[in-house]
Order: C-alpha cells, then sequence, then structure tokens
C-alpha cells in the first residue's frame, strides 16, 4: 500500500512507520471492510433495487466503504492539487507523475481523477501483497528452489546491494518466480469476456454477445498446459534461447488485450525487487538437503 501510493499520490501515507497517521488507518479500516464485504458486495450486486429497503445492510456496506476510500483519495489528490497550484502561482515548473499529468491536462475531471486513483490503489495493494505472500510460502515450502534463486541473485548482485528495474532483467529466476507463483495462485481467479463476434472455439459454437468466464486456475494447472503442474518450477519460465517462447496462454494472470491489467508493469516491478530484496536478506542460506517436501 505504501508502494502504490507512493507512485500513485506523489506522497507518503506513513505505513511503514511506528505511528501509522489516523487517515491512512482509516483508509486500511475501509479497504478492510470492502474485502471483508466481498461477499456482501456479490449480495450487492445480485439483490434488486427494489429489495434493498428490505435487505439494506449489504448494499450500505458496500457504499459505505466505496465512501471511505473514495475520500481518502480525494484527500491525496486535493492535497497535489494544491501544491501544483502553489507552484503555478509562484511561475515554478511543475513536474512529477502519473497523478501531476492527469491534474495538469485536465484530460479527465476531477471526479473522474478520485475514481481512478481510488480504483488503482484498490487494485494495487492486495493483489501485489497476496502474490508475494504466496512467492514467500512457496520458497519457504521449497528450499532447494529458495536455494537456487539464492544463488542466482547473490551472484548477479552482490550482497549489500540494493536492486533496482535495471537488475531485473539480469535475474531470469526472480521473474520465473513471479510467473510461477501467480500460475500456481492467480490472485483473480477469474476473468470475463462479452463475445463481439460468433465464435467457434474447441467445436463449440459460441455466439455474439455471450458472457464468457475464464477460469485461471483450471487452465493454470492444466497438465496439458504445463506439464508438472503441481510442480512449484520458477525455472520453467526460463528461455533456452532467443528463439525460445515460454508464453503459455494457460496462465494469463493479468489477463490480456485491451482491457487487461493496466498495473501489471508496476506490479511485476514491485514484486520483483521486494522478492530480491528479501533474498538479498538472507543471511545464510536455507537448505536442507536431508529434508524431504511434503
Ligand atoms: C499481482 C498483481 C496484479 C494482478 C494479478 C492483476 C490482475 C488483473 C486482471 C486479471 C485484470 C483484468 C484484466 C482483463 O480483463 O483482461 C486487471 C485489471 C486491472 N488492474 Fe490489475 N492486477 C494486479 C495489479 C494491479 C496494480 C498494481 C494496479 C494499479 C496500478 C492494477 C490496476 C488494474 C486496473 C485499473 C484494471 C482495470 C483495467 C481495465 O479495465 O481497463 N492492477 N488486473
Amino acid at each position: 500500500m505504501e508502494g502504490m501510493a507512493a507512485i500513485l499520490y506523489e506522497d507518503r501515507l506513513g505505513c511503514l512507520e511506528n505511528e501509522i497517521p489516523q487517515k491512512s488507518q482509516d483508509y486500511i479500516a475501509a479497504l478492510h471492510l470492502m474485502f471483508s464485504s466481498f461477499k456482501m458486495t456479490m449480495y450487492a450486486g445480485a439483490i434488486p433495487k427494489w429489495l434493498r429497503t428490505i435487505i439494506p445492510r449489504p448494499w450500505e456496506e458496500f457504499c459505505s466503504s466505496w465512501d471511505g476510500l473514495f475520500s481518502f483519495s480525494q484527500i491525496h489528490v486535493d492535497k497535489r492539487l494544491g501544491e501544483i497550484q502553489d507552484l503555478v502561482s509562484r511561475g515554478e515548473e511543475v513536474k512529477g507523475g502519473l497523478l501531476t499529468h492527469m491534474l495538469v491536462t485536465r484530460e479527465m475531471n476531477l471526479e473522474e481523477i478520485y475514481a481512478n486513483m481510488t480504483e488503482m490503489l484498490l487494485a494495487g495493494v492486495d493483489t501485489t501483497s497476496f502474490t508475494l505472500s504466496w512467492a514467500c510460502y512457496l520458497l519457504a515450502r521449497h528450499p532447494e528452489v529458495q536455494q537456487e534463486i539464492y544463488e542466482e541473485v547473490t551472484r548477479t548482485l552482490g550482497h549489500g546491494t540494493i536492486p533496482t528495474a535495471d537488475d531485473v532483467p539480469r535475474l531470469p529466476l526472480i521473474r520465473g518466480l513471479v510467473k510461477e507463483t501467480l500460475r500456481m495462485f492467480p490472485v483473480l481467479p477469474g476473468n470475463g469476456r462479452v463475445t463481439q463476434d460468433d465464435l467457434v472455439v474447441g467445436g463449440y459454437f459460441i455466439p455474439k454477445g455471450t458472457q464468457l468466464a475464464l477460469c485461471h486456475y483450471s487452465t493454470s494447472m492444466d497438465q496439458d498446459n504445463f506439464p508438472g503442474a503441481d510442480d512449484f518450477r520458477p525455472d520453467r519460465w526460463i528461455r533456452k534461447d532467443a528463439t525460445d517462447r515460454v508464453d503459455n496462454f494457460g496462465s494469463i494472470p493479468f489477463g490480456y488485450g485491451i482491457r487487461s491489467c493496466i498495473g501489471r508493469r508496476i506490479a511485476e516491478l514491485e514484486m520483483h525487487l521486494a522478492l530480491t530484496q528479501l533474498i538479498l536478506s538472507i543471511n545464510q542460506p536455507a537448505v536442507f538437503p536431508d529434508r524431504k517436501q511434503p
């Protein structure tokens, strides 16, 4: 959350401080309510409007958590807007990232900017943190893989280095680790599309306008797509040479096409760097040669 907010709001939230500021704490509570009431969200969507007066709770909780998230974004967007206005009034140059760009170009109105910032922060927090948790879990369960990655990272970067984006292409196993983690534990269980044309897929006729649901988990654990699909093998994603293609449509955790995940590059970079740092912080390689993996 701290990382995503630094990118999106161009500001720090203080989540890594000993005393977390109250506003950030309130946001965490709203986010928690949002996810803990995810079941409620399903009900909120399923309950027709006329029934909301009789069963009001899911809809009320849904709205109140969104209000909490929006007001948090509003505080940060308004703060940056104020800073930009100050710079402009002093005749100084305005420099910044995505939010600054949105505020300066005004291709979106303020309401739309609040909404985009809220959506992106919401989409960027649990996705990356859950994937990092699964990656740590998988490394802990497979010390031999952990050792292999440890050797790659320390050989390439050496101890005491702070990895940067430029180092990532030199760490194929770290990239494989993230891909393999998302193959085995895709954050979003599925994806949806509505067909734009009549199609024939796998011998089935699918008329235009059909709503399709794709289950990531079933395709990414399918033996036909990934031989030894139950095995945790980050090295399956390493290219053997320049002609080798390891792209595999059996695993598309970020979706595909024009509506695929807009945060993919940020998410991948954040996870690559966090895992590299974590591996570098290991003082002693964790190899237990005698231990059989369950
Ligand atoms: C492990 C990390 C992440 C995973 C696995 C993930 C996965 C996905 C998936 C599957 C979709 C739907 C794509 C499709 O329909 O083809 C999506 C959409 C989206 N994601 Fe992510 N995401 C991640 C991180 C992020 C981050 C960090 C951000 C924020 C910058 C973000 C923002 C979005 C947005 C805004 C959309 C909607 C895009 C649109 O509808 O055009 N995601 N994500």
